[in-house]
């Protein structure tokens, strides 16, 4: 499989709110790279698929549930790119417009049930599905860990090539969901010091974001709560409000990852966090294929 030299470039774009109060806002488009492998997670895949390719494998397997932001994406650059790739999926055979999706990209569908999906950090978890598929290569939930913080680091040169287009000469800072902080991680790594990475948490605390971020960088970032209650739970304020940015600005939005770290960005400059001029970065890291059904 492989060479993957596919480097779509991410639109920055300038929002226009007004509850922004003097706060300069671009937005890395992310959602807004290809029709079909949306967000973050191309960018996450791409080392994770170089060392694919240099172990001489001739696709991937990973995991994820049922909504799966990932396993969509993956599953269409191997339809796209002509590898294999298997999904092993968390819970009990379900359609959703994802597994739909899957299914059409051609990945071949495990179910593992809750327990099963619960032991994904077990030592032997991978034993049995390493002998099955000896020549797929295995990338862990989510696509993360350093593999897949360091092929986040081109963001932060398709920012640099697009601030004239706003007329910035530099930026403050970067705000951004965090799931499991890998993308986070990737921004800080790739600003070594240059400027702050927010990290509005969409997920509790007992998810191990502090600790995955602690694990491949040391400081450079702040973390915050923005999970509301849980993950996977969308309040009416939450929906609300991403309906309310939909009509105001035409910025699309879902509920797990990019409503929740907006929301959290707008609480943040109504407490007097930043001040007027102060120009930030907030990343669409995508995820709108998920929100399929989801929210109804
Ligand atoms: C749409 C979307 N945004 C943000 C994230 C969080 O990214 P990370 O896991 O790198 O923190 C994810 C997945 O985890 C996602 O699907």
């Amino acid at each position: 499989m492989g060479p993957f030299d596919w480097l779509p470039q991410a639109p920055l774009e300038p929002l226009q709110l007004d509850w922004l109060n003097g706060v300069e806002v671009a937005v890395l488009r992310l959602d807004r790279i290809d029709p079909l492998i949306s967000g973050n997670k191309w960018f996450k895949l791409t080392g994770h698929l170089a060392q694919a390719q240099q172990a001489g494998a001739s696709g991937i397997i990973s995991l994820g549930g049922a909504y799966s932001n990932h396993l969509h994406a993956l599953a269409a650059a191997g339809k796209r790119f002509g590898f294999a790739t298997v999904g092993l999926l968390r819970g009990h055979p379900q359609d959703t417009p994802t597994v739909f999706d899957l299914q059409a990209f051609g990945m071949h569908l495990h179910w593992l049930g809750y327990g099963g999906y619960r032991a994904r950090h077990e030592p032997g978890f991978w034993l049995p599905w390493r002998e099955r598929y000896p020549h797929l290569h295995p990338v862990p939930e989510g696509g993360g860990a350093m593999t897949g913080a360091l092929g986040c680091g081109v963001l932060l040169e398709q920012v640099r090539t697009q601030l004239h287009t706003l007329g910035w000469a530099d930026y403050d800072a970067w705000w951004l969901a965090a799931g499991t902080g890998t993308t986070l991680a990737g921004l800080v790594l790739a600003e070594a010091g240059g400027h702050p990475v927010f990290g509005a948490m969409a997920v509790p605390d007992d998810h191990g974001v502090a600790q995955n971020v602690q694990a491949i960088v040391q400081g450079g970032y702040e973390l915050l709560d923005a999970s509301r209650g849980g993950f996977a739970k969308a309040d009416q304020p939450l929906l609300e409000f991403i309906a309310t940015t939909e009509q105001a600005c035409g910025l699309a939005l879902e509920p797990l990852y990019t409503g929740k770290a907006l929301l959290a960005l707008k609480q943040q400059i109504e407490a007097g966090r930043f001040a007027p001029g102060t120009r930030l970065i907030f990343v669409h890291t995508g995820g709108l294929q998920g929100r399929r059904g989801f929210a109804d």
